[in-house]
C-alpha cells in the first residue's frame, strides 16, 4: 500500500483535469492505496521568493497554504501531479507547488546527479489535460516533468496520462467523451 498525494493544478472543480484525477484516485483507493488529493484551485500557494532563507533544514518563511501540503509531501511515497495544459505547459498553480520543495531540498556533498541538492525520494506521475491532440501537444510539459521531476528532484516515474483533445468548450468534446478517464483509472490499478 502507497501513500499517494494527488496535486491538481486546477482552478476549475469537477472540470477535465479534476476528473481524470479522481478516475486516476478510483482506481488507487480500489487497489487499496492511501489517497490524499489537494485541489490547488482552493489554495492559495504563492511562487517561491528566492530569499533562501530555507538553506538548509529551515522551514519556508511564507505562511501560506503550502505549509499543510509539506506534511502532506513529507509523508507520501507518491506524488501525483495532475494540470491542465496551459499556454503548452503545466498551469501556474502546479508550477508554484513544485518551486516550493525548494524549502526541503537537503544539502548532499555527493549528489549521484551533479547538483548539491537532494530530494525525497518518491513515485510519481503525470496526469494532464489539453484542448489540442497534436503530436506535440504535451512536449513542453513532458519535457519539463522529466527534468525537473526525473532528473532534478529524483522521483520514480511510474507513468503518464495525457489526455489531449478534451476542451471545456461546446466545440470541443468533453473528457467523459474520451477513452482517458478509463486509462487513469486502469493506469492507478497497476500501482504496486
Ligand atoms: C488559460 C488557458 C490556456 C490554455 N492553453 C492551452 C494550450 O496551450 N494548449 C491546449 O491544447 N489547450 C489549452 N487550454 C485548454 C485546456 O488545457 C483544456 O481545456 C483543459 O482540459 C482544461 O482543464 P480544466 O477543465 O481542468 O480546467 C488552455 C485553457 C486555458 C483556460
Amino acid at each position: 500500500m502507497k501513500k499517494i498525494l494527488v496535486i491538481v493544478g486546477s482552478g476549475l472543480k469537477n472540470g477535465n483535469t479534476d476528473k481524470l484525477a479522481n478516475a486516476f484516485i478510483k482506481g488507487a483507493i480500489e487497489s487499496r492505496h492511501e489517497v490524499t488529493k489537494v485541489f490547488l484551485g482552493n489554495k492559495m500557494i504563492n511562487g517561491c521568493n528566492g530569499c533562501n532563507a530555507c538553506r538548509w533544514n529551515k522551514p519556508c518563511v511564507q505562511k501560506d497554504d503550502m505549509q499543510e501540503i509539506y506534511e502532506l509531501y513529507e509523508q507520501c511515497d507518491m506524488v501525483v501531479l495532475a494540470s491542465p495544459l496551459y499556454f503548452w505547459t503545466i498551469s501556474s498553480r502546479l508550477k508554484a507547488f513544485l518551486e516550493r520543495l525548494y524549502a526541503v531540498a537537503c544539502k548532499d556533498d555527493h549528489p549521484p546527479k551533479g547538483r548539491y541538492e537532494r530530494h525525497a525520494n518518491k513515485d510519481c506521475a503525470l496526469l494532464m489535460t489539453a484542448a489540442d491532440d497534436f503530436f506535440w501537444t504535451f512536449e513542453h510539459a513532458v519535457s519539463y516533468y522529466r527534468f525537473n521531476c526525473i532528473n532534478y528532484l529524483g522521483w520514480n516515474d511510474k507513468g503518464m496520462v495525457l489526455a489531449g483533445g478534451c476542451g471545456g468548450s461546446p466545440t470541443k468534446r468533453h473528457i467523459d467523451d474520451t477513452p482517458y478517464l478509463k486509462e487513469a483509472y486502469t493506469f492507478s490499478k497497476t500501482l504496486e
